[in-house]
């Protein structure tokens, strides 16, 4: 991957292009950046690039001319790749689009300084703008770089093994789970027991679980374009559920922990032989154990919660604390309005 970088400030991008996985990219050949100054190309006599606006207004606006000569002498008449203004204007930039650009043998990215750039040297040179996101930064370098750094994640060698950039926030349509690494327990913080397991099923399904469940939370509109399967919406659906309850269980001060469905799971007998009053187990047992669906019951982890409504009252709280688990079955009544 080839990218030409036009701007007024190269010493801003080389520190960045000369460290870690980009500097390695770069000395490996994986990967080649070249700065153009476009100052280079000015022909006013102190080397100027910009001027005032025309109409008026505060700032200074980049020229065209050391633009578009920038852009002759350094691009071939042949070039086929895309050639993007950094913008606060542009499209916004997003793992899709990174995948897109990825897939360019060349690029060429234009950095905006001051008010901006002439329009006629967007209209001569310009394929694309790009933005990086809804805010403005006083120049394009910074975006440059967010560009250069995500797509060369995705050029064939720059990770240490491909399977790398497959597991990611955006590259599976979800956000990525959360990672934990020696010691198990830092000052009393403990890593998930799962991941300590060496069960490969069991970390795999943990994961997925946290994917979703951070996407639901932080990034809900996500779910609608994420590749899900059968398995996926079941626990969404129960996720929505629980996040019912804990919006609930927020409202009236109580306090508990989310566990993750995989651990409710593991318990859900002994939780409903000590919760579930005994005329309700039949019903219980159908929703909870076959179905899992949960309507009027819900199969739930709460480590200190106690629902108020939470049938059998203060007697299931007490059979709930001499058990000793950390954890239990919440039950939502029917008829709780959830
Ligand atoms: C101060 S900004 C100009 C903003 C411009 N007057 C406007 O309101 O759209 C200077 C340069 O920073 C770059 N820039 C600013 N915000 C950006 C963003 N969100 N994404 C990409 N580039 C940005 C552009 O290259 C722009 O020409």
């Amino acid at each position: 991957m080839r990218i030409k970088v036009f701007t007024l400030f190269p010493d801003m991008l080389r520190p960045m292009l000369a460290q870690s996985i980009l500097g390695r990219a770069i000395s490996a050949g994986l990967l080649r950046v070249e700065l153009i100054d476009i100052r280079d190309y000015s022909k006013e006599k102190h080397r100027n690039t910009d001027d005032y606006p025309f109409g008026g207004g505060a700032g200074m606006v980049m020229a065209a001319q050391p633009i578009v000569d920038a852009f002759a002498a350094n691009l071939p008449e042949d070039f086929h790749g895309r050639r993007i203004y950094l913008s606060p204007r542009g499209r916004t930039l997003n793992q899709r689009v990174v995948e897109e650009l990825a897939g360019e043998a060349e690029l060429a990215l234009l950095c905006g300084h001051y008010e901006g750039v002439d329009q006629r040297a967007l209209d001569a040179v310009i394929d694309e703008e790009l933005s990086i996101g809804d805010y403005v930064l006083t120049g394009g370098e910074l975006g440059a770089l967010v560009v250069i750094d995500a797509v060369a994640r995705l050029v064939h060698g720059v990770l240490g093994s491909d399977e790398s950039s497959e597991d990611e926030s955006f590259t599976t349509g979800l956000l990525e789970y959360p990672h934990y690494t020696r010691p198990a327990d830092f000052r009393g913080a403990k890593a998930p027991g799962v991941l300590l397991g060496g069960n490969h099923a069991d970390i795999t399904a943990w994961r997925r679980e946290q994917s979703l469940a951070l996407t639901l939370r932080k990034r809900p509109e996500l779910l609608e374009t994420a590749p899900l399967d059968e398995n996926d919406r079941a626990l969404l659906s129960r996720l929505k559920r629980a996040g019912e309850v804990e919006a609930l269980l927020d409202e009236r001060g109580v306090a508990y922990e989310r566990l993750s469905m995989q651990e409710a799971d593991r318990w859900p007998k002994e939780w409903f032989a000590a919760f579930v009053p005994e005329a309700m187990r039949k019903a219980a047992k159908k929703q909870c154990f076959s179905g899992r669906r949960h309507r009027g019951f819900l199969w739930r982890a709460f480590s200190m919660g106690y629902i108020p409504d939470f049938v059998g009252g203060d007697a299931a709280w007490e059979r709930w604390q001499a058990y000793g688990i950390q954890g239990g079955l919440g039950y939502v009544p029917e008829d709780a309005g959830l």
